[in-house]
């Protein structure tokens, strides 16, 4: 697949995600951290024609455009009052990409459009709304009582002893290809102390074990803030953990209701509900370093399953250059955003790199997360 056709398979994958919920919901927003479907197929669109006619191009659109679907635009709040109809979108969307071809070939000299750059940022850029857009199938998703009977619920298990060590030494952190996000560069050496990182994430077997070991009744395993933040919310299991009648655990996904595997990672817990479960099996979270040295060196397994938690804050690595735009990195290194790494089941293979890196805030359940262990060896 070229990359361009990547693209065209993301956009016609963006389209279908927005038709997965009746008409009126597209436009509706289901969850306060998220905007309505359709937003997300405007924004996608103002993206690629901001980038290639206004940036590369040298031409401007409407500054309503801007407004509308600039992520630091319209207040999310407003968005489902004017989301574009899915009939005004569609045909944008189409006669875009068919006239897109001719202005990269026209604006080929531009260094952003050189070398594929900008079409590597697209697509990138799409995949992250697109795991957005499953974000809010969930948020959905949640807003409906299901009556699900799972076929097999989890059998609790004490927690997985099975890790790798690493011994104190250098590693390397981040890489400088050009079609990597700026928070990613530059490449640099770090040294680590010796640690033991979990083989596998957590998965669901282990987590039940900590639910019905009281974890999130024992003051032991929180924080200040995280107990503040479960006892006045009320948390008492993962984002979409729900049971039956008879007590059998499963979960709602995306999808809808589903049985929960025993061995797929956790899903659905913040970076607080990561961190406690980590105290109560004797660990902590990887920081951003271990976590990149042990997946670069190629000895994690269940990378995939859920994004992990890590332990640091989201920071920029020394030599820090905002590319393409300040807006994608910067605001975010600000001592609250949390580092995120691997990827989910959600995620399109263009982001699926051991140096990406992403970032939320430690109290989000909804992106997909889920916890590793790690330990000074
Ligand atoms: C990296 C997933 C936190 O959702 O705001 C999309 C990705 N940035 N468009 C976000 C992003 C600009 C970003 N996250
Ligand atoms: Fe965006």
């Amino acid at each position: 697949m070229t990359p361009l056709e990547h693209l065209q398979t993301l956009r016609a994958r963006a389209l279908t995600l927005a038709q997965a919920l009746p008409g009126p919901e597209q436009a509706m927003s289901h969850h306060a951290d998220l905007s309505p479907l359709l937003w997300h197929l405007g924004h996608m669109l103002y993206i690629e024609e901001h980038w290639l006619l206004e940036r590369a191009g040298g031409q401007s659109l409407p500054a309503q455009r801007a407004y509308m679907f600039r992520a630091d635009g319209m207040p999310r709040r407003l968005r489902s009052r004017f989301a574009p109809p899915l009939e005004t979108l569609k045909p944008a969307i189409a006669s875009w990409s068919a006239r897109m071809p001719a202005l990269l070939a026209q604006y080929a000299a531009h260094p952003l459009v050189h070398g594929e750059y900008l079409v590597h940022f697209l697509i990138q850029h799409h995949s992250q709304h697109i795991e957005i857009m499953q974000q809010i199938l969930l948020a959905h998703a949640l807003q409906g009582i299901s009556s699900y009977h799972p076929e097999r619920t989890p059998d609790p298990r004490s927690v997985s002893t099975h890790a790798i060590s690493r011994p104190a030494g250098p590693a390397t952190m981040g890489a400088d290809l050009p079609c990597l996000y700026d928070n990613e560069r530059p490449a640099h050496a770090i040294r680590l102390s010796a640690f033991r990182i979990g083989l596998r994430p957590v998965c669901n077997a282990e987590y039940l074990a900590f639910i019905l070991d009281g974890g999130y009744r024992d003051r032991r395993w929180w924080t200040a803030e995280s107990w503040r933040w479960q006892q006045s919310l009320g948390i008492t299991a993962p984002l979409g953990w729900r049971q039956d009648a008879d007590g059998r655990w499963y979960a709602v996904g995306p999808a809808g209701a589903h049985d929960l595997e025993d061995e797929a990672a956790v899903l659905g817990v913040s970076a607080y509900e990561a961190a406690a479960f980590a105290r109560y099996a004797g660990s902590r979270l990887p920081t951003e370093q271990e976590w990149e040295c042990a997946a670069r060196e190629g000895r994690l397994e269940g990378i995939g399953g859920a994004w992990e938690w890590c332990a640091n804050v989201f920071y920029p690595y020394a030599g820090f250059r905002a590319f393409p735009y300040r807006g994608y990195s910067m605001p975010w290194f600000d001592g609250i955003h949390r580092a995120l790494r691997g990827y989910s089941p959600y995620t399109d293979p263009s982001l699926q790199r051991p140096t990406f890196r992403n970032f939320y805030t430690p109290e989000k359940r909804h992106v997909f997360a889920g916890v590793r262990l790690c330990a000074d060896a």
